[in-house]
């Protein structure tokens, strides 16, 4: 047996963590995602943190597995949808309170014996699509002002300039008509109060021109899996700014989750 550790072809593990599930996968040295380990696992019924902790422990055992190798010194990126300040999340409006004040970098890194960075779930998916997707051109962030909107459970939004992220840009909880802006707009009430296109849309345009009066984006990025059926709505809302769907969808959380654990 050599003494000499192979060294592993995986650069970075990506989590991101949502209200059903925990969407994973690894990059290479170049920061593309390896197809072959993206992959999903169900969230734990309420989203308890020690739950999480486990099922990301799973995960990268599951990684470890099905890849052959051992993943040693492999960074973990993990997204979690509340506000992050320094491994600390600050906010949890559709995960358990447990959540808030804790600090997830050290409970995560204890749990995953490997360095973990975590971030905010609409931040890391914005920042592939800003450096690597909708947002950019020719492999660059475009000029000018782009906000990345997540429409899921709830909405997520990812603010930045010239690829500059301003970090933590809660735009899902404005207060419009009186109420929060995610519980009338975010794609999961499509289902559940179940809205043709056409009421959506009213809801959708009304959401998104108060946004865009708000901070003047050059360009919107609608990602979240109604993104796929972006051709029944987003012809059909009018803003001044450019609106397209994002590129990455399903894997833009973990792409981004991923290369903020290689950045650090
Ligand atoms: C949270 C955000 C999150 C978004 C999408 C909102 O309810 O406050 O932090 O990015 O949901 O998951």
């Amino acid at each position: 047996m050599s003494a000499v550790a192979t060294a592993s072809p995986y650069a970075a593990i990506g989590l991101d963590m949502g209200g059903s599930s925990i969407k994973y996968g690894m990059v290479d040295s170049e920061g593309k995602l390896v197809e072959s380990t993206f992959s999903h696992a169900p969230t734990p019924a309420g989203a308890h943190p020690d739950a999480v902790a486990q099922a990301m422990a799973q995960i990268v055992a599951d990684l470890r597995r099905t890849t052959g190798s051992e993943l040693a010194g492999v960074p973990v990126g993990v997204t979690v949808p509340g506000i992050v300040i320094d491994g600390v999340v600050h906010s949890a409006a559709n995960i358990d309170k447990a959540w808030i004040g804790l600090d997830a970098v050290a409970l995560l890194g204890g749990v995953l014996g490997r360095k973990v960075s975590v971030l905010n779930d609409a931040d890391a998916a914005g920042m592939a699509e800003v450096f690597a997707g909708a947002g950019s051109l020719d492999g660059k962030p475009r000029a000018g002002s782009t906000l990345v909107l997540t429409l899921g459970t709830g909405i997520g939004s990812a603010f930045f300039r010239d690829g500059l992220l301003f970090p933590n840009v809660e735009f899902g909880h404005l207060e419009i008509d009186g109420v929060d802006a995610e519980s009338r707009a975010a794609a999961r009430v499509i289902r559940e109060e179940n809205l043709s296109w056409e009421q959506y849309i009213q809801r959708l345009q009304r959401y998104l021109s108060h946004v865009e009066f708000l901070c003047s984006p050059d360009l919107i990025v609608i990602g979240g899996a109604v993104s796929e059926d972006h051709e029944k709505f987003m012809p059909r809302l009018q803003l001044r700014a450019r609106i397209v769907p994002a590129q990455y969808n399903n894997a833009a959380g973990v792409l981004g989750a991923a290369h903020r654990a290689m950045d650090h």
